[in-house]
């Protein structure tokens, strides 16, 4: 193992998670008003339709698949007798189904955030970094999965990159698992990380901020002015 694979399995994501959680409280001390996901629906409404709708319906799927395969231990799996194919298969329809949704929709929103002038001129450079670093992560995610389901190998990151990433937050973190790891999938998740270490000081902040009050807060009356 060399002192690559400690940096970047072991010192590289306690890192980030620091500067997450400090991130988020100078950012929550500090900048307030701004913690917001900026929307730009004045400027250009019709792509922004399109492109967020897909986009989030999609990620929040990618999101529930993630938990299904890195937090939820094989053991799990194994316990209530589900094959390796049956979750092979699965993870790639599922996966597969809602990644597409998501890169459709975050290529429009791409587009839009750099051709369309008036949302090209209101974007600052967070703005620019963030979306290119979630097209490169969430891209990179697709061939993962189009990898892993192709694969005939046998690999299966239940066994090793899903533990690695579990013993992270266990303080106990496993570098040697990472070391059986092929590199598409590690830049996959160097990627992640990285992205959520530029999380606090971007509009990306609206991840942690599900507006959830407005499910129960009361009706807001709008009356005609006569
Ligand atoms: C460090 C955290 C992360 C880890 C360990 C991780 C790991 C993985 C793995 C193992 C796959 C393949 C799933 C399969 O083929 O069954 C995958 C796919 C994917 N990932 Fe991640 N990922 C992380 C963070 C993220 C983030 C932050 C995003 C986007 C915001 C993302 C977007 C995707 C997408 C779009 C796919 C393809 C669709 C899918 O299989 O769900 N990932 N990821």
């Amino acid at each position: 193992m060399t002192f690559l694979d400690q940096f970047l399995w072991v010192i590289y994501p306690y890192i980030v998670i620091s500067i997450f959680i400090l991130g988020l409280i100078m950012r929550y001390n500090t900048d307030q008003k701004r913690w917001t996901a900026k929307s730009s629906q004045l400027l250009e409404k019709r792509l922004l339709k399109w492109g967020s709708l897909l986009f989030h319906v999609g990620i929040i799927f990618v999101f529930f698949g993630h938990v299904a395969g890195i937090i939820v231990p094989l053991a799990f799996y194994e316990l209530f007798g589900v094959p390796d194919v049956q979750y092979r298969l699965m993870a790639s329809v599922m996966g597969g189904l809602s990644g597409i949704a998501a890169t459709v929709g975050l290529l429009i929103l791409l587009y839009r955030r750099f051709l369309i002038k008036r949302i090209r001129l209101s974007s600052s450079i967070s703005d620019l970094i963030s979306i290119v670093l979630l097209v490169i992560v969430v891209l990179n995610g697709m061939v993962v999965t189009a990898a892993h389901s192709l694969d005939t190998s046998g690999f299966d990151y239940r066994a090793n990159l899903a533990p690695w990433f579990r013993s992270i937050f266990s303080f106990s973190p496993n570098t040697l698992l990472m070391t059986m790891v092929p590199s598409i999938f590690k830049f996959h998740v160097f990627s992640a990380f990285t992205f959520f270490a530029l999380m606090p000081f971007t509009r990306m902040v609206h991840i942690l901020s599900l507006p959830i009050t407005f499910l129960g807060r009361s009706y807001i009356v709008y009356r005609k002015r006569h």
